[in-house]
């Protein structure tokens, strides 16, 4: 099958089982996965069942779809992601952003739990992605490009929406809620970055660190879908305190944090135009 064909496939699965066509569209990382509960009359649809998705394994991802409205507006979520790590090929990570701009969607709000480079950052805080660095070292849009998808070279100067991210700074002022802004290194894992690489990583201008977003990011630009991006600062990068890394702490953070952050992101999607 093409890759448009097993877009259309799933979209047209997608559709058929959607209560309305979404307007929004929504990854929800670590610590946001709550959000889906806040959706009125959802309706699931788990990615195992969506021809041409693969599985999800991370631990802390749920792996479904979730429809319904958020905020009075018609959202498809992405409770759970696909990431590199997991040994999926950046076709199937790019795949689901490529059916929800299929579906018609206008925007895609890409969240993640990230480490925090940037000294002025604190645990907990969340910051706006205003731009990024692929360091996965590889390329969702290697390979044989569609035309009818997007352009074979395409162009990365404006990933993050100017206006969307103007929405996102007005709600976190209203809110009273701190935003931070900042580049966002997409790094492959699993494992952690070693200090030493956090200390190059700061050298090349990221803020924050993390292993999934970026492949989403460049596929939606490719196919024209305006994204907004936003990370939850779950620790500190390696090196930059005395305390080792772990799974479970960035998913306590997340979790402790989860709420507020769906608050913020909730309030987004209200003010979205
Ligand atoms: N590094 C990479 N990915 C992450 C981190 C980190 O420190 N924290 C949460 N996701």
């Amino acid at each position: 099958m093409s890759q448009l064909e097993t877009i259309r496939t799933a979209a047209d699965y997608l559709r058929a089982r959607l209560p309305e066509a979404p307007e929004f569209a929504l990854v929800l990382g670590s610590g946001l996965g709550g959000l889906a509960d806040r959706i009125e009359n959802p309706v699931y649809i788990p990615y195992g069942e969506v021809p041409g998705f693969p599985l999800s394994t991370a631990p802390g991802h749920a792996g479904q779809f979730v429809a319904g409205r958020l905020a009075g507006r018609a959202v498809l979520c992405m409770q759970g992601r696909f990431h590199y790590y997991e040994g999926h090929d950046m076709a199937a990570i790019a795949l689901p952003v490529r059916v929800i701009k299929a579906l018609g969607c206008r925007a895609l709000i890409l969240t993640n739990a990230a480490g925090g480079v940037n000294y002025d950052f604190s645990v907990g805080d969340f910051m706006l992605i205003t731009d990024h660095i692929n360091f996965m070292g590889a390329n969702p849009l290697r390979g044989a490009n569609e035309e009818e998808i997007g352009p074979r070279f395409c162009d990365m100067s404006r990933v993050y929406d100017a206006d969307l991210q103007k929405t996102a700074r007005t709600v976190a002022t209203e809110k009273d809620l701190t935003l931070r802004e900042g580049v966002y290194l997409g790094y492959m894992g699993p494992s952690y970055e070693t200090p030493a690489e956090i200390r190059a990583f700061r050298t090349l201008g990221a803020d924050a660190v993390g292993m999934s977003t970026v492949p989403e990011a460049i596929a939606a630009s490719h196919c024209g879908l305006p994204v907004l991006a936003l990370s939850l600062i779950t620790n500190m990068a390696a090196g930059m305190t005395g305390k080792r890394l772990s799974g479970e702490e960035v998913i306590e953070i997340a979790n402790r944090r989860g709420p507020v952050f769906q608050d913020l992101v909730e309030g987004i999607v209200a003010a979205l135009a």
